[in-house]
């Protein structure tokens, strides 16, 4: 799992889909820049996903809202008051750690302990395995495992409580049963705040103090009244936006999965109180359907209903995607009932009601949202794409199998050789389908290995001009997945390409 990690991390700077931050400085943590192929790629998620939510529902619509926006929003919001993240930090190694994190590691450390355990009896006793050392081995197996439990519901209630004492003992006890640094010296456990800080305006005491956004969904509550007028839209009905989002993160170790600017694709579905359970399980469903759509795999997907619930919300589910580093969240579902709407409310004194003329009374509206994170789905579909697959022959390809609507390259077109008037014509073939896809050309090198390169850059075709071309006005085609190759006709490629790549 590691390797497939490093292989996707690898692949994408290789290829020119993502480099990290200001490289030539050594980069900047949790910040990533996306390259000539991954702002296609990326630009072709946020696309399929405007389509299936705004284009394809008569009763959602869409906005840009800006990423700056009036401080009060935070305050409303609660983010400023509880968007925070407990910290502590080691002061031997001058490490800083996100305590509930840094807990759960133990916690797995305390799982590897029991696994070893099972371990070290298989080696020891082998098939001799009798039911008297099984019962020792076991026995020893769920005290670890009983202790990882307890360590993790103490933490969930301690920070539920915000009593940062206890778990600042607790990561001193899980210290000394699982030694890390060999230290206990760490200081109080803090919340911090994970919103990032800027300022409006030029002189020291007028500027207003500013937060960049750490989710886009307060651009859509603070606009919602504006929409809903302008719109002439009837309950229920959704806003989405698509942007940047922000967010101070303290553990930043996973590529592009968790980053400190990253880009969300929100929908907030506003409906009548007392339906929201309703379209909360009907989002659920659909949003699970369009991932699904991708084919990436059934068995890469799963439910995680939340217990523990965020400051706005009444119920809460994540779709979770296997990762190379195992299941993890992909994207929320939420019913954040009014609390928004109802805080803006009374942090703005306007009202944000909505008359309904089937019930003949105001109200505000309930939310049901969906929040994806387009940079995860970024990672999601990159990662599975990304295969090595043995031939016929015993050689191997690297292949990047992306679902053709997300490819960045829809077909390369090559000329066999340099010469004889085959590249006039790949150019002129190129210069007819570049109205209606992305297409590339390429010379260089042996065809065999401009096919592999197309592989890797995940380009559903490959379409080569040969001397037979110049008779009959005909091109193979090459299917990346099956490696098949037709003959067709020129006129032909535009309804092959776009029955494959269409969405
Ligand atoms: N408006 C609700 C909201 O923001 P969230 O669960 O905090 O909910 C929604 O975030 C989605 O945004 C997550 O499921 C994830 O895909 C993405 N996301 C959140 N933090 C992220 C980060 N630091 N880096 C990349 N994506 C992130």
């Amino acid at each position: 799992q590691d390797d497939l990690f490093k292989n996707v991390v690898s692949h994408a700077k290789e290829y020119g889909f993502i480099f990290p931050s200001s490289e030539i400085y050594d980069g900047l943590s949790a910040v990533y820049d996306y390259a000539q192929n991954g702002v296609e790629l990326k630009k072709n998620i946020r696309e399929y996903w405007w389509k299936s939510m705004v284009q394809m529902h008569e009763n959602i619509v869409g906005i840009d809202a800006a990423i700056f926006m009036h401080p009060t929003t935070w305050k409303a919001s609660g983010h400023v008051d509880a968007f925070n993240d407990p910290l502590i930090d080691n002061k031997d190694s001058k490490r800083r750690y996100r305590a509930d994190v840094l807990i759960e590691d133990y916690a797995e450390k305390l799982n590897q302990k029991a696994q070893k355990e099972i371990d070290k009896a298989r080696e020891r006793f082998g098939d001799a395995f009798d039911e008297a050392q099984f019962v020792t081995t076991n026995a020893r197996v769920m005290e670890y495992r009983t202790r990882q439990r307890e360590i993790l519901e103490r933490m969930a209630r301690s920070l539920e409580t915000e009593n940062l004492a206890d778990v600042k003992a607790l990561i001193e006890e899980l210290e000394i049963a699982c030694p890390e640094s060999g230290s206990k010296n760490w200081t109080e456990v803090r919340q911090f705040n994970l919103m990032f800080g800027t300022k409006l305006g030029a002189s020291a005491d007028s500027a207003m103090d500013l937060y960049l956004r750490p989710e886009t969904a307060q651009g859509i509550f603070v606009n919602f009244l504006n929409v809903q007028k302008t719109g002439r839209m009837k309950v229920p009905f959704g806003i989405a936006q698509t942007g940047k989002a922000f967010r101070n993160e303290i553990v930043a170790r996973q590529f592009i999965f968790r980053m400190r600017e990253f880009e969300q694709m929100e929908m907030q579905f506003f409906v009548r109180p007392g339906e929201e359970m309703k379209y909360y399980e009907y989002w659920k469903e659909t949003r699970l359907k369009w991932h699904l759509s991708l084919g990436l795999g059934k068995e890469n997907y799963r439910f995680h209903d939340h217990e523990k619930l965020a400051h706005y919300a009444n119920a809460a589910a994540d779709i979770e995607f296997n990762f190379p580093f195992g299941f993890k969240e992909l994207e929320g579902i939420h019913s954040r009932t009014d609390f928004d709407l109802k805080a803006h409310e009374s942090h703005s004194g306007k009202k944000l009601q909505y008359f309904d003329n089937e019930t003949n009374s105001s109200y505000v509206p309930y939310v049901v949202e969906t929040s994806v994170g387009l940079d995860r789905m970024f990672l999601s579909v990159f990662s599975k794409a990304l295969q090595e697959e043995t031939l016929e022959d015993g050689s191997t390809r690297t292949v990047l199998k992306l679902p053709s609507v997300l490819a960045p390259t829809k077909a390369a077109v090559l000329p066999l050789v340099k010469k004889d008037g085959l590249p006039e014509v790949a150019r002129k073939i190129i210069d007819d389908l570049k109205w209606d896809f992305n297409v590339s050309y390429d010379e260089k090198d042996a065809v065999g290995r401009r096919y592999r390169r197309q592989d890797a850059l995940g380009t559903p075709f490959c379409i080569t001009v040969d001397h037979q071309t110049l008779e009959d006005e005909t091109v193979t085609i090459r299917h990346r997945d099956s490696m098949k190759q037709d003959r067709v006709k020129i006129s032909e490629l535009r309804a092959i390409i776009s029955d494959e790549v269409s969405m």
